[in-house]
Parts: C-alpha cells; sequence; structure tokens
C-alpha cells in the first residue's frame, strides 16, 4: 500500500512567522503534494497535524480551512487529517472536521491488510482537552493508553501509528507527548507494529526503537518539497 504523507502546512494569510514558516507559501504547496501523490498512485493521504495557523479573527480562520479543505477535496487521493496543536488552538475537534470534511476524521482502519491507529495527543498533561485559545505544544500528552492497548491486541497484519506531537525521544523533551514512554512500552510490546509517523518538530528526524521506526517528517511550511510516499 502506497501512503502520501506531510505536515505541518500552518497554512495562514501570514507570509512569514517564526522567521521560518512561510505560511501563505503552503496552499501551493497542498497542490503540489496532491498531484505529486495522484501521479505517484497513493492509497491514501495522510497529513500528521497543524494543517493551518491562527488569524486576527476566526472568520479568516474557517476561510483557510475552507480553502485547504478545497485542495484535499478535489484530489482523488482520500485524506485523513490529525488534528495539531494549531489546529486546536483555532478549532474544537467538531468545527475542524465540519470545515473540512468528515471524511478526512482519523478513526483507526485497516487498509489492504494493514492496521491503520490514528492517536490524538492534544491534551495537557492533567488531562484536560486543548480547546480554542487554550494550548500548550510543550505540555502534551495522550489519554488513550487503554484503548491503544486494546487495538493493538486485535489489529490485523502490520501496524503502523500516526500522531501529530512526538512519540521519539530524538525530537527532544519539549515536543514530547508526556507519557510517551508508557506508550512506547505499550508499542514495543506488540511485534505487529512497524512504524510510528509523527510531525510537529519541524527539522523531523528519523531513529529506531525496539525495531520500530520512528519517522518524524520535515514541515511543510519550512522547506519545499516537503511531501513524502512511504510503501508499507
Ligand atoms: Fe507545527
Ligand atoms: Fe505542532
Amino acid at each position: 500500500m502506497r501512503l502520501g504523507i506531510y505536515t505541518d502546512p500552518h497554512y495562514s494569510s501570514q507570509t512569514v512567522t517564526c522567521g521560518v514558516r512561510f505560511n501563505s507559501r503552503s496552499l501551493g504547496k497542498l497542490r503540489e503534494a496532491y498531484r505529486f501523490f495522484e501521479r505517484a498512485g497513493c492509497d491514501l493521504a495522510v497529513c500528521l497535524g497543524d494543517l493551518i495557523d491562527k488569524e486576527p479573527d476566526h472568520e479568516t480562520e474557517i476561510a483557510d480551512l475552507r480553502q485547504a479543505a478545497g485542495v484535499i477535496a478535489a484530489s482523488s487521493v482520500p485524506t485523513v487529517c490529525l488534528m495539531g496543536n494549531h489546529d486546536a488552538f483555532s478549532f474544537t475537534q467538531e468545527e475542524f472536521y465540519a470545515v473540512l470534511g468528515e471524511d478526512c476524521r482519523p478513526y483507526d482502519r485497516v487498509l489492504h491488510g494493514k492496521s491503520l491507529i490514528f492517536l490524538d495527543a492534544c491534551y495537557f498533561g492533567d488531562g484536560r482537552r486543548y480547546m480554542p485559545g487554550d494550548t500548550d505544544w510543550t505540555d502534551t500528552y495522550c489519554p488513550h493508553v487503554e484503548e491503544l492497548r486494546k487495538a493493538l491486541a486485535s489489529a490485523r497484519g502490520d501496524v503502523y501509528v500516526f500522531v501529530h506531537q512526538n512519540l521519539d525521544p530524538a525530537a527532544g523533551e519539549r515536543h514530547l507527548i508526556s507519557n510517551a514512554a508508557s506508550i512506547n512500552d505499550i508499542l514495543s510490546g506488540c511485534p505487529k507494529v512497524r512504524a510510528v509517523y509523527q510531525g510537529h518538530y519541524h527539522p523531523g528526524c528519523r531513529n529506531v526503537i525496539n525495531g520500530i521506526r520512528y519517522i518524524t517528517f520535515p514541515a511543510m511550511c519550512e522547506s519545499d518539497g516537503a511531501f513524502f510516499i512511504e510503501d508499507i
């Protein structure tokens, strides 16, 4: 099965933020990514989060997300889109998928005999969910540990895990999900797990932990050609 993967477009009307994020250019890069995925015959595209960035008013944020949704919906390649902390800063989950399209919701699935598991770590360490205007990129937590354990126990075929924030300690402590160690223990205990795909840490990094590949993809907003094929 062929996946097209990208992360962290941070699309907004801003030309540049944080000195290195070329927000407004990401819409064109999204179009380029989907042309590439279509030519490559991808079965599924996955956006690993931070699709949009904040604007001075919410109407503009909705307009930005609609523009990104238009590119995604126009493609023959279906998309699953995780929410990142920047998406959660501007949108509730309900509003995000209402605008983006319910088809993009990340529910676990078996595709071509492979199990795809999507984790949500848009929570504070104390268990509260991120809400619009109330997020913290350095305080992130995944409460769905028991669900993961059950999903792995019943998973069919090879397992691939997708999450916006980082389970790979190589991304550095501030990007790391606070309960990453216990999640990694659970993943290590399941011989079906092949890879963990992450965003959030914009430079990207690669690692192997207990035989599982951990791949953090570089951010689309910070470079050209930051869209990737994974044959699994
Ligand atoms: Fe990001
Ligand atoms: Fe992020």
